[in-house]
């Protein structure tokens, strides 16, 4: 089990004031011991942006950012467009253009952040951004009781990914035990609530801000919530090909 808690990774700015601490990055093939967790995604953040404040204003080359509002409100700029931010909004940010953030609230807006490389022969679906509450979308049920609500898939515009959720399962709830080889990544990252995750022979009880990557997990792997509340979890994969 691959397991790191936001907290004990170091903090960085990106994209000028966004304070960032980055989770999981990529596998480097020439540095297989260097720490590197996902093989097919660039990296998986939490950050957030302090009241009064707003990042620089950037364009990113060959590269796709999703963020997902964990917390907080704000606005994107892009351009002439503007959008007002809320809790549980998904934004997909094509490459080449330019966007910032500004929080005109009275709490940190706080953001998690996925990057994902633009794959060589793809071209990139969305020409500006694209804002999406993830309740807006309709909820379906897998492994007995995964409640899901998708944020995003490849028919919004992913390019590396194929799914970003929010998996939500209620109280004294499981889920049927499922395996992944290690061709794909998905990772768990506790949004609210907690609940106990076996992944292969591991144990692990996973507390709001801990991401779990699950590939390989060999039976396999699932999240159990044992407690009186519902969890919420962001979750992100790309599946075999
Ligand atoms: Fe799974």
């Amino acid at each position: 089990m691959d397991k790191r808690h936001w907290l004990d990774c170091p903090a960085t700015l990106s994209h000028g004031s966004i304070i960032q601490r980055v989770i999981f990055t990529r596998q480097v093939p020439q540095a297989p011991q260097g720490g590197g967790i996902l093989r097919f995604v660039e990296s998986f953040a939490r950050g957030y942006l302090e009241p009064g404040a707003a990042s620089t204003p950037q364009a990113n080359k060959g590269l796709q950012e999703i963020y997902f509002v964990a917390s907080g409100s704000g606005l994107l700029l892009a351009g002439k467009q503007k959008h007002n931010l809320r809790e549980g909004d998904g934004i997909i940010v094509p490459p080449g253009v330019e966007f910032s953030f500004a929080n005109d609230g009275a709490e940190p807006l706080e953001l998690l952040i996925l990057v994902e490389a633009v794959p060589k022969g793809v071209k990139p679906k969305l020409r500006r951004p694209l804002v999406r509450n993830f309740v807006e979308n309709g909820m379906g049920q897998g492994h007995w009781a995964h409640l899901v609500h998708k944020v995003f898939d490849r028919s919004d515009g992913l390019l590396a990914l194929h799914t970003v959720l929010i998996v939500r399962i209620e109280a004294m709830q499981p889920a049927d035990t499922h395996g992944h080889k290690s061709d794909m990544d998905e990772v768990w990252y506790m949004w609210r609530g907690q609940g106990v995750h076996v992944v292969s022979q591991e144990v692990c009880v996973q507390t709001p801000g801990t991401a779990v990557s699950v590939c390989p997990s060999d039976p396999g792997h699932s999240l159990i919530n044992h407690t009186s509340e519902p969890l919420q979890v962001f979750y992100f994969a790309r599946h075999p090909q």
